[in-house]
């Protein structure tokens, strides 16, 4: 079976990845950095969301010898110029919880009228450094002005998916697979990988 590394460590996109890919006719061995030993961290230097996905897939995928999915994402508020983007991550501070993005991004939008944000998700597949296809997927939302539901990861408690009336945090990892931004640039990646013989 074709072995594909994932450049991340976050538990919760990685679930959301193994779902999205495979299904089907898709045959995959995926790993993850944590259990190879790549050696090395890649700095998200990037100004989009493309740019670094290509980084990391270049990158682990040059350290490790592994055809290697590389995926940037993150939440981009319309009032907010298109913040926190590339820094969703990143949004609080180095070493800030979920919790308190959230409540920065509360506190920031507070007498914010227009809560119209999207999610970004950028996938690029490299082999031995360099890129073999990559692909953009987005969802419109909006953003709330409290949580709601227990599931998902990061913003997913503010992010208000209008077509369901549901967060995405209200969501099952089932129902958000069908629609949200990673899903979509994940079934152009599914594919490319099935067309291109890789799985
Ligand atoms: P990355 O690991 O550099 O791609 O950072 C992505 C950041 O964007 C995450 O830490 C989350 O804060 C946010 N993000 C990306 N995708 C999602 C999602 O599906 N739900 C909620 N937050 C997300």
């Amino acid at each position: 079976m074709t072995e594909l590394l994932l450049a991340t460590r976050n538990a919760g996109k990685k679930r959301e990845i193994a779902d999205s890919l495979c299904s089907g006719a898709v045959l995959l061995s995926l790993l993850s950095l944590d259990e190879v030993d790549a050696g090395g961290e890649v700095e998200e230097s990037g100004k989009t969301f493309a740019e670094n996905s290509r980084l990391k897939a270049d990158f682990y995928s040059r350290l490790s010898g592994l055809t290697t999915l590389g995926d940037d994402s993150g939440l981009e508020v319309l009032a907010l110029g298109g913040r926190p983007g590339v820094r969703s991550a990143r949004y609080a501070g180095a070493g800030a919880s979920d919790e308190m993005r959230i409540e920065k991004l509360l506190a920031e939008m507070k007498d914010i009228t227009d809560r119209r944000a999207r999610f970004v998700s950028a996938v690029c597949i490299s082999r031995n450094g360099s890129p073999l296809a990559s692909f953009i997927g987005t969802v419109e939302g909006e953003i709330l002005r409290q949580k709601r539901g227990n599931g998902g990861f990061g913003y997913d408690p503010l992010f208000l998916y209008p077509p369901l009336g549901k967060t995405f945090a209200e969501l099952s990892l089932a129902e958000k697979n069908k629609i949200s931004h990673r899903a979509r640039a994940l079934a152009q990646a599914r594919e490319f990988i099935l067309n291109a013989g890789l799985g």
